[in-house]
């Protein structure tokens, strides 16, 4: 029987949250977690032992008023199967992606699967990165440019064009994150994708979130992503599709 409470997340809970992330190798950035307490104060829970110790983390941010999104559920091993994971955010309209593996654990918990025909497709790279094997040519008529405040209206849009709701909150919140670098994609004045690269909580260099009309143009977005990363070569990188 193990002893701990459950309560939503503070900034002094970050070194813990890191270290049990850093079991799984979680991609968030610690400012990402700040961020998001801030737009959903109680959107991220963690497990602790009466020492204070974090055991666990989970995350089910309201995305808009109707939608949050689930993420980050971890639990230190040496505490799991104890039903510490079984501690949720209550009230939300709660979607998630889950390994086909790990999808019982939802499932059995009245989740419905609504999407099977995508995959998740998980690189890392230790060593330095040769970023000339990456194309550099944008096909005609597409620019890529600096994130700048006055392009959020046209992410919004092309952002919620692909994921079927309005997450304006969270995108901009990961756009600002003072370590991320974003470059958006126009064609003839049309936003036609957008991507980020951050450093994650364990200073791997982290492309993500990248979503683009044309291959052709992700090529160009990652490449000069990595690029202005000052450190790429030396740090090892993380893509997760
Ligand atoms: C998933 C995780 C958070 C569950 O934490 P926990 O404290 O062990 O959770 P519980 O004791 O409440 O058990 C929850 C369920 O997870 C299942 N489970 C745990 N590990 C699993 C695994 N590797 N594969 C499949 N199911 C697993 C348990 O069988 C249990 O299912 P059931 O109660 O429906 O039978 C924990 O195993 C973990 O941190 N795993 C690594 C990170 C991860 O994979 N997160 C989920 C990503 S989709």
């Amino acid at each position: 029987m193990i002893n701990y409470k459950v309560r939503p997340f503070r900034p002094e809970d970050i070194p813990g949250v890191v270290d049990v992330g850093l079991h799984s190798t979680y991609q968030y950035s610690k400012e990402s977690l700040l961020n998001w307490i801030k737009y959903d104060p109680e959107g991220i829970i963690v497990a602790l032992l009466d020492s204070g110790k974090v055991i666990g983390v989970c995350a089910a941010v309201r995305h808009n008023d109707e939608v949050a999104f689930g993420g980050a559920f971890c639990v230190l091993e040496a505490y799991r199967d104890s039903d510490v994971g079984d501690k949720h955010v209550e009230n939300r309209n709660l979607g998630l992606n889950s390994s086909a593996d790990k999808v019982r654990i939802y499932t059995n918990r009245g989740f419905r699967v609504t999407e099977k025909l995508w995959s998740i497709l998980e690189y890392e790279f230790l060593g330095p990165l040769n970023t000339k094997v990456l194309s550099d040519a944008l096909p005609a008529g597409v620019v890529l440019k600096t994130f700048s405040d006055d392009y959020l209206e046209d992410i919004y849009a092309y952002d919620k064009m692909l994921i079927g709701y309005d997450r304006r909150e969270i995108v901009k919140e990961n756009c600002k994150e003072p370590s991320t670098k974003t470059l958006v994609a126009f064609k003839r004045g049309i936003c036609v994708g957008y991507g980020s690269v951050k450093s994650n909580i364990f200073d791997a260099t982290r492309v993500g979130p990248l979503y683009c009309n044309d291959q052709k143009v992700g090529e160009v977005m990652f490449k000069r992503l990595l690029e202005q990363m000052p450190d790429v070569c030396q740090r090892f990188g993380h893509v997760h599709h």
